[in-house]
């Protein structure tokens, strides 16, 4: 039987990567999915490909960033489904110029934060009311594996670990309202993003990238499960979403192949 029958799911930067994947899955097991995508091109295809494969999906082109964008989504969802069952608070990402704090551009740090942080607030305060009157609801937030140890990257680091207490504190305020919010802290996901800034790269010809490349191919020989597809971190959303978790509440699920969880010391000649 479908996992999410009739259940209205909000995704947000659902026109690619994990919250792509995770919006086909959700309309396969019978949710009215919601594709929220600052970028039109994308929003509309992610759309397209879920009707065509018989789900029942919008797209609503809005900037996560923007409270009064996302008000109005939150707005045209429920006017089109009636409130909101689940929240899938994903878009995010790093950037490049997330270097040192000594160093870093104030407008890189003021980015990061919106995406990765603002968006997921704004995400729970338009949302979270349509869920307690309708009794209830799941929230699922993205950290990364770079939220739950230090990082080369502040910005995004706090960001991602702020999720996992942001995380806990609405678990600890909701539960009341028969709501469960719990977190992602993905690996390495081979999203199309992620294959054009890693694999495309001109890291093999110079030198400095060739001990980038060495260093991660020991990465994922010592943390074998580190990398996977957006079709794994997609699973564990369905689970998060479904009642199959009806236990777990304020978690952060780690699905980086064990990197925040125990050190294998990297041989000399790796
Ligand atoms: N891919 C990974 O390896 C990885 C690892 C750890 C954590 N994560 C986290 O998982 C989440 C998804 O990552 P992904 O790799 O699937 O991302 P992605 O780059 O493939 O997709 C992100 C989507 O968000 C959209 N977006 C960006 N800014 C937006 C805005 N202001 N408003 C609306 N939409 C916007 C983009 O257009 C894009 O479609 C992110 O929060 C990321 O930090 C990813």
């Amino acid at each position: 039987m479908a996992k999410l029958k009739d259940k209205v799911a909000f995704l947000t930067g659902a026109g690619a990567g994990i919250a792509k994947a995770t919006a086909k899955l959700y309309a396969r097991e019978g949710a009215k999915v919601v594709i929220i995508e600052l970028n039109r091109e994308t929003g509309a295809v992610a759309e397209r490909e879920i009707r065509d494969a018989g789900g029942d999906a919008i797209f609503i082109e809005t900037d996560v960033t923007d409270d009064a964008s996302m008000k109005r989504a939150m707005e045209a969802t429920a006017a089109r489904f009636g409130g909101v069952d689940i929240l899938f608070n994903c878009a995010g990402g790093s950037l490049q110029e997330d270097v040192p704090v000594h160093e870093m551009d104030l407008n890189i740090w003021h980015h990061t934060i919106q995406l990765n942080l603002l968006h997921p607030f704004l995400s729970c305060r338009y949302g979270i009311p349509y869920m307690m009157k309708a009794g209830g609801g799941v929230i699922i937030n993205l950290s990364s594996h770079m939220g739950l140890v230090g990082s080369l990257k502040p910005a995004y680091a706090a960001c991602k670990g702020g999720i996992v207490s942001f995380t806990k504190t609405l678990a600890a305020q909701y539960a009341p309202y028969n709501i469960r919010a719990n977190a992602i802290a993905p690996g390495s996901v081979r999203t199309e993003r992620q294959i054009k800034r890693y694999e495309n790269s001109d890291w093999a010809t110079s030198e400095k990238t060739s001990a980038a490349a060495r260093e991660r191919r020991a990465l994922h020989k010592n943390y074998p499960f580190s990398t996977g597809g957006p079709e794994h971190i997609a699973a564990i959303g369905l689970f998060l979403a479904s009642d199959d978790s009806r236990m777990l509440t304020g978690t952060t699920i780690a699905a980086e192949g064990g990197r925040s969880s125990y050190l294998k010391v990297y041989a000399a000649d790796e």
